[in-house]
């Protein structure tokens, strides 16, 4: 199996700053909930679009939001809302188990806040909250609280399963591992928001699922996939699955 040794210390050192450097120049800068440009970032904001982003495109997202950050403007105000009204809010945009949690992780997120003072400030704080995985409440301590965070959602997997060529079976727990581990690898101590803004950038706009923009990468130069021809290599649930390196479509 390719583990992350399957890339050189300089491509894994250089990964991080070469993101960076793409997504200063060509990432999104404007979405509502983006906080990388703001000292006191709003966890509330991150949490409920990433939660709202979890099965859902940005371009989808950005009405909910608007009319979600209208009526409830505060955690406080969408825990003291009636369901109907929650429910209504979220009409539409699909996967209603999202909002059933939403509502109850706003009311535990109260209780936190009436305990502590404020919103949970560590990982295991933040998992602890219904419906938040590992890799949004990675992204709510480093978007929302620019603490150290590390994601490894859809966008990543694909793709660090290009980049160093990864067995794209995501049944395999030892695959998912292996993600994680090298996205914990890559993800630079300072600015891990910043980083992980720009990787969801980059998995959306350039390394997309179908039709990956590999000349305007600036990670082409050391993508295993891009190297093999196998540019469309993706993570995947298959039984059985081979190193789909091996077997997608060359291009
Ligand atoms: N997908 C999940 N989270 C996102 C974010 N913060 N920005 C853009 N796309 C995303």
């Amino acid at each position: 199996m390719p583990t992350q040794s399957s890339q050189s210390s300089t491509a894994l050192n250089s990964f991080a700053p070469r993101l960076l450097d793409w997504f200063a120049e060509n990432g999104r800068h404007d979405l509502p909930w983006q906080q990388h440009q703001t000292d006191t970032p709003n966890p509330y904001i991150v949490w409920l679009s990433e939660v709202m982003l979890q099965q859902t495109q940005v371009i989808t997202v950005l009405p909910y939001f608007a009319r979600f950050m209208a009526s409830f403007p505060t955690v406080q105000d969408l825990a003291a809302a009636e369901w109907d009204t929650v429910a209504e809010h979220w009409a539409g945009l699909g996967y209603y188990a999202r909002a059933r949690n939403l509502h109850k992780g706003a009311k535990q997120l109260v209780e936190v806040i009436d305990e502590t003072g404020e919103f949970p400030q560590t990982l295991a704080g933040w998992e602890a909250i219904s419906g938040v995985g590992p890799s949004t409440a990675g992204a709510i301590m480093a978007m929302g609280l620019h603490h150290y965070g590390v994601i490894c959602d859809g966008n990543v997997k694909r793709v660090l399963t290009r980049w160093a060529a990864i067995d794209g079976d995501i049944t395999k727990s030892a695959t998912t591992k292996e993600l994680w581990a090298l996205a914990e690898r890559l993800t630079p101590t300072e600015n891990s928001g910043l980083f992980a803004q720009a990787m969801m950038d980059m998995g959306a706009t350039l390394c997309t699922r179908s039709k990956p923009a590999c000349l305007l990468c600036p990670l082409k130069e050391d993508c295993l996939a891009h190297a093999q021809g196998a540019r469309l290599i993706i993570p995947s649930k298959q039984k059985n699955s081979p190193n789909l390196v091996n077997s997608v479509m060359h291009c």
